[in-house]
């Protein structure tokens, strides 16, 4: 895929974060740009900055409905960028996440990503041309003792964009999927421990917009860390606790 001025992208969590730093970049190289997350405010200073007529959609990934009104009424979709998310896990003093976390983890990051996906796709597929980047984590690949539902919630992702990629081959539409590792940015700030590596939301997004256009199947950063987690479902389970020890964290929602 070749960048063009008037190819279309649609960016969700673009009022914060990597979500924010893909659509400045995606904007920047002559896209128009579609924002969607929560807070309205946020995402019109986005759309400012984007300039380049971008549309604003403050709404709950939840509300499928409210979300392909929006898609609707943008037009074609050339890069579909689902990058919303939130991380929510054991609190400080508690041993375990959650059931109510565990669930809402599970909505927002994983199954409002799936049918939101579909609303996109339905478009693409009548056009036979489109790219979906998925975004996970590298927790979607390394379980985290500390929040597991956000690791399931990305090995989901991960499962699903993997296979949407083999059930779509041949039809024009591709899907990449991507693991960051731990990125400064808001969502970080709830972290509360090492975060080893870390990069800008800015290095993050050029990354992603970079892999999408090339249409990789599946990649992670920074590079010490990918491998680790590539890795992580085969080393022996003590290794792996040897390992994390050092990683373990709460989280502290804003
Ligand atoms: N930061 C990291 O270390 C890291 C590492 C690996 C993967 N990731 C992934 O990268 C993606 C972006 O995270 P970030 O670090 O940029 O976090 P962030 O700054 O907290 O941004 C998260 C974005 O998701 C949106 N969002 C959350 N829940 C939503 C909902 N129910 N409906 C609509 N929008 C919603 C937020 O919108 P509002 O603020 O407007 O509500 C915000 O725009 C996430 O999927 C995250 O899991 C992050």
């Amino acid at each position: 895929m070749s960048l063009s001025p008037v190819r279309g992208a649609i960016v969700t969590g673009a009022s914060s974060g990597i979500g924010r730093a893909v659509a400045l970049d995606l904007a920047q190289a002559g896209w128009r740009v579609g924002l969607v997350g929560r807070d309205a405010g946020r995402l019109a200073q986005v759309a400012a900055a984007c300039g380049n007529g971008a549309q604003i959609a403050a709404l709950d990934m939840r509300d499928t409905a409210a979300f392909g009104d929006f898609v609707a009424g943008f037009g074609a979709v050339d890069l579909y960028v689902s990058n919303h998310g939130i991380l929510d896990g054991r609190r400080e003093g508690e041993a375990v996440e959650t059931g109510a976390v565990a669930a809402e983890v599970l909505a927002i990051n994983l199954t409002a990503s799936i049918a939101a996906l579909h609303v996109v796709l339905a478009g693409m597929r009548s056009r036979g041309a489109g790219q979906i980047m998925l975004v996970s984590s590298l927790a979607g690949l390394s379980p985290l003792a500390d929040a597991p539902a956000y690791s399931a919630s990305k090995a989901g992702l991960v499962m699903y964009g993997l296979s949407l990629r083999e059930a779509l081959r041949g039809t024009g539409v591709g899907v990449s999927v991507c693991c960051p590792g731990y990125v400064a940015t808001a969502m970080g700030g709830e972290h509360l421990g090492h975060r080893p590596h870390e990069i800008t939301a800015q290095d993050a997004a050029r990354r992603i917009v970079k892999g999408a256009l090339a249409n990789k199947r599946l990649f992670g950063f920074p590079a010490p860390l990918w491998p680790e987690a590539l890795f992580s479902l085969l080393v022996p389970e003590g290794v792996l606790r040897w390992f994390n020890a050092k990683l373990r964290f709460t989280v502290q929602k804003r």
